[in-house]
Formats: C-alpha cells, structure tokens, sequence
C-alpha cells in the first residue's frame, strides 16, 4: 500500500504519484502535488502546499502556512518556518507579449536548493536562483536574494550577513584563523569568510 506508516490528515490532499517516508506526518489542509518526494520522520504542518517534483530530504520540518514551489530542494534536516515562501519564477509575467496567457513553457523555472541543516525563519521570502548553505540560518521575515554561505546567519529585506552560527543553532566567535567557537556547546566551525 502506499504512504504506509505515513500520517496523512484526512483534509490534506496527498498525490498517489508522491513518495513519501516512514514515520512523516501531514497535517490539516496541506497539499503535496504529483512527483514530490519526502524522505522519513518529516513533519508538514497546517496548510502547507508543496509543489510538484519538489524533493526533501529526512528529519524536515514544515511549519504551517509554507509554500515551497516547484524548483525547490531541501535537504535533510532544515526547518522550515511558518508562512515561508520559496518562489520559482524570477521575472514573473501572467501573460506574453500579445496578451496570451502563458504556459508551462513560456516561463524560466528557477532553482533554489535548502542545505543540510538550515533553517528559514518565519515569514521569509526566498527567490529563486539561491542555494542556502548547511546549518545556515535565515532570520523571520528575511528576503534571499543571494547565496547565503554555510552556517551563515542573514536577515533583512535584502537578506544581509550579520553573523555565523553553530549548528546547534547559536551564534559563533571568531578565535582567528578560520576558526569560529559556539559560545553554547563549544564546537569549533572553520568558516571561510565571504
Ligand atoms: C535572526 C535571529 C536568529 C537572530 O537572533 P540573535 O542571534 O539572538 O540576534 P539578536 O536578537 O541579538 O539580534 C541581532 C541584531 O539583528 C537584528 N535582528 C534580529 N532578528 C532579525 C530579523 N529577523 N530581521 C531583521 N533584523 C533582525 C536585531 O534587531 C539586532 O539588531 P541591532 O544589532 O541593530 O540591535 C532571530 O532574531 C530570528 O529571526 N529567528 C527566527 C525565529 C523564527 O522565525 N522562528 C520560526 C519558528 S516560530
Ligand atoms: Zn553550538
């Protein structure tokens, strides 16, 4: 049987074609469209609408409200905040230039790629074009317009870097030489500065 030892909600609306982990959960009212795959122990909130042949990776967490366009890659282990938005189309236009409305193959599909570990905060909006580094972190309410390095930490409309943060989540300091220290659990990052 399919999506076996999957908890789908009896709102959402799963596709047959969707493969879909052990032990993932999907709640109230979200979509997962034709083509997705999501690997195990994912959790996908209230609301949430995950395009078509969208991949995701294990132990990923999708808060309420996301919508993760087709085009999307998310690695294992990112969170997802609510409300985050990862967009697909970089120049955006309903129609052509003589009035017609646009088809699939009338428009660029962008690409964005979430690396292991990282973290979205509520409410940001990620164009198209990106690739987030692992364990970065993207402050809520953040636009990403551009790469964000490895356990980088951006926020701002443009999403700027104001710092660099351990992968358990807090902020990092320099000791010199590449090497960056986490205040809270003392691991030790090499970071290359951009
Ligand atoms: C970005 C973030 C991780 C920074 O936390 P922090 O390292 O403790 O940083 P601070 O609170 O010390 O803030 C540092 C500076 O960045 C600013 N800042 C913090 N978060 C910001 C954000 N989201 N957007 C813009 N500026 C932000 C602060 O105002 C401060 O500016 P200042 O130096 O001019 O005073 C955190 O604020 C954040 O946005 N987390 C995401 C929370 C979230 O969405 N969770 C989702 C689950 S509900
Ligand atoms: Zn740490």
């Amino acid at each position: 049987m399919k999506h076996e030892q999957v908890k789908i909600h009896e709102s959402a609306y799963v596709s047959g074609d969707a493969i879909i982990g052990a032990n993932s959960s999907i709640w109230n009212n979200s979509q997962v469209r034709e083509g997705v795959r999501i690997g195990q122990n994912c959790i996908l909130g209230k609301d949430v609408y995950i395009d078509f042949d969208v991949e995701i990776g294990d132990n990923v967490k999708i808060q309420n409200g996301a919508l993760v366009y087709h085009g999307t890659r998310i690695k294992s282990g990112v969170f997802v905040g609510p409300g985050v938005i990862f967009t697909n189309d970089k120049k955006p236009r309903s129609i052509n230039k003589d009035g017609s409305l646009k088809l699939s193959d009338d428009w660029v599909v962008g690409e964005i790629l979430v690396g292991f570990g990282a973290s979205i905060g509520a409410g940001a909006i990620i164009v198209t074009g990106v690739t987030i580094g692992r364990f970065a972190m993207v402050g809520a309410g953040a636009v990403v317009t551009r790469d964000v390095p490895d356990h980088a930490l951006v926020v701002g409309n443009p999403a700027r870097l104001i710092g660099y943060v351990c992968s358990c989540g807090e902020r990092l300091v320099d000791t010199g030489s590449g090497k960056w220290v986490c205040q809270s659990c003392a691991e030790t990052i090499q970071i290359t500065l951009q």
